[in-house]
């Protein structure tokens, strides 16, 4: 048991203060609050000879459907200020292969699996949900709701509160383990869509997913990336993405892990004094791969610096009295 804040402020200066930064998220125990985020860092053993993955949060895997995906045509990159865009089209090796192929290396680390599931019918999540609770050692899923449904004419679940609740009550009835449900940023109201998926039964929410974007090559006059849309991502989005995470850490009871352009420790410690419980490290993996490790180094610094357990730093912002009324 941590000591309390007042008790910490008494000891004397200089006294070396070795801050707790492990967390727990619906149930289980992660020794810090930095995560790898779905489709950045492949399935883990891509990072292995790049960076030591024990010292990791965890990792979530890139998205897995019941069946293997190919993707879109290439392009499907093209970087922006700031940012990139990105098509992939959840390329994956569908859920067999991972348990059989991919999970063996995961299993064998100390750091927590995190496993990102998708489908186009919610009969499709379940069938992916109900492969991977064969596997053993995942400790939880994340189900991407960014896609479209086939069956309700395209419309994608994570945009509509009622598909949201559908496809997350059925993921939850199917999961042997806890339910995160990653948001899209791509609504009006955020905390609608988070308030459906935790009525629905998600025992975390995760956000935000890429938004949806484009860009042109104006003397062909096409779109950079084949699929003419694409999710941006990267530090370009940062601040609408906190502010969605400070909005729903208020609206919900659930934990809330923080995502969108963090790059360093301080941009990290912003989604969590805004309220989120923990981070992912996204697109910032592709240009510094041991990114995420020293956002842990940074954040340990941090709370050791302010004599703060992280506990103590989850959503403790303020809010000066004189500040318009919130947005949510
Ligand atoms: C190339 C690429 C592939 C991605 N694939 C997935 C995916 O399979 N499932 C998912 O939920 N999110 C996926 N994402 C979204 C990221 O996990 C993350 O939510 C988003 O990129 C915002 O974080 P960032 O700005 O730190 O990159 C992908 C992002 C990128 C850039």
């Amino acid at each position: 048991m941590a000591a309390p804040i007042a008790e910490r402020e008494r000891t004397p200066a200089g006294t070396e203060f070795n801050p707790q930064i492990g967390v727990e998220i619906s149930g289980i125990h992660f020794a810090n609050p930095v995560l790898t985020a779905s489709g950045t860092f492949g399935y883990g053993q891509e990072f292995a000879r790049l960076i030591d993955l024990n010292q990791l949060g965890g990792i979530v895997v890139k998205g897995i459907s019941a069946e293997p995906m190919e993707g879109n045509p290439p392009p499907r990159i093209y970087e922006t200020e700031a940012g990139m865009l990105n098509a992939i089209g959840l390329q994956n090796v569908g859920a067999r292969r991972f348990v059989e192929e991919k999970l063996p290396f995961l299993r064998g680390l100390r750091t927590r699996t995190i496993v990102n599931v998708f489908g186009y019918t919610t009969e499709d999540y379940v069938r992916a949900i109900e492969i991977l609770n064969d596997g053993s050692g995942i400790d939880a899923y994340e189900l991407n709701i960014s896609c479209p449904n086939t069956r309700a004419g395209g419309m994608v679940y994570g945009n509509d509160p009622r598909l949201t609740a559908e496809v997350v009550a059925a993921s939850k009835r199917a999961a042997r383990r806890p339910l995160w449900v990653k948001l899209s940023p791509n609504v009006t109201d955020i905390t609608e869509l988070a308030r459906a998926a935790e009525s629905a039964g998600a025992d975390a929410l995760t956000l935000v997913n890429t938004f949806v974007g484009m860009a042109i090559d104006i003397e062909t006059r096409t779109p950079r990336v084949s699929n003419v849309t694409a999710g941006l991502s990267g530090p370009a989005i940062k601040p609408v993405a906190l502010r969605m995470v400070y909005q729903t850490a208020r609206a919900v009871r659930v934990p809330v892990i923080g995502i969108g352009g963090i790059a360093s420790a301080e941009d990290a410690l912003e989604f969590i004094i805004a309220g989120a419980s923990a981070v992912q490290i996204g697109t910032a993996n592709f240009y510094a791969p041991d990114t995420a490790l020293r956002v842990v180094e940074g954040i340990r610094a941090w709370c050791r610096s302010k004599r703060l357990n992280l506990s103590d730093v989850v959503g403790s912002i303020k809010i000066p009295p004189s500040a318009a009324s919130p947005v949510s």
